[in-house]
């Protein structure tokens, strides 16, 4: 799937301030600083199309990015959607998920919400709140897939040990796994990959 185009539609607060629902939409979600811009960057393939920063709690609005692309009919236009990361506290609210209410409702009621992709950096052992957070989805029947973020910073070998913890933490509480993507927002590894799990979850 090659993209033709990737704009910046429109910031909401709440979901009464959303877009009209007329596009598929894929969101991204994960810890603060985690790397949910840049990944949207980085699939899109602009530099600047969603902002970065390494001040963690950047993006605070739900930001929706029209996308279209070579694909055939179903997949030719779509949305990815910037949520506000969750965990950005204090150590003694980090073990709690307490994220955003208008992300909540997002994801609990825009009908043309297809996919949360939850980013979790992949140099850290397994998060309660991102645990807590996929569980939620769970308990939601909310398609989810996880996406690993910068495996440049560490050598697969330490990816492929932490994928396994992570994967043994959901298995404790649940019989299947979510799909599972590995990325870096530098060296574009994982892009092909997802952008082929998007196209399939759109035919
Ligand atoms: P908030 O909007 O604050 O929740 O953060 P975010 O999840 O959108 O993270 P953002 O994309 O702004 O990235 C945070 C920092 O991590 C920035 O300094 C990025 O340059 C860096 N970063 C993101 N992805 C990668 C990656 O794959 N590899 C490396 N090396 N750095 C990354
Ligand atoms: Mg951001």
């Amino acid at each position: 799937m090659k993209i033709h185009s990737a704009q910046f539609l429109t910031s909401a607060t709440n979901l009464r301030d959303c877009p009209p629902g007329d596009l598929p939409e894929f969101a991204m979600i994960g810890r603060s600083n985690v790397g949910k811009s840049s990944l949207i960057n980085m699939l899109a393939a602009r530099r600047n199309l969603a902002r970065v920063s390494s001040t963690p709690g950047k993006t605070r609005l739900l930001n929706f990015f029209d996308i279209t692309t070579a694909a055939s009919a179903p997949a030719s236009k779509w949305r990815l959607v910037d949520l506000p990361g969750y965990g950005y506290a204090k150590v003694a609210q980090e073990q709690r998920a307490d994220f955003n209410e208008a992300v909540a409702d997002y994801i609990e009621r825009r009908e043309t919400l297809l996919c949360v992709f939850v980013l979790i950096d992949s140099r850290l052992e397994p998060q309660r709140i991102d645990i807590d957070f996929i569980q939620w989805l769970g308990e939601r029947d909310m398609p989810h897939a996880l996406i690993l973020t910068k495996t440049d910073k560490q050598s697969p070998t330490a990816t492929r040990a932490k994928v396994d913890r992570l994967k043994q933490a959901l298995l404790a509480w649940r019989a299947e796994l979510p799909p599972i993507f590995l990325t870096s927002s530098e060296t574009k590894s994982g892009r092909p990959d997802l952008l082929r799990f998007i196209e399939q979850t759109l035919t």
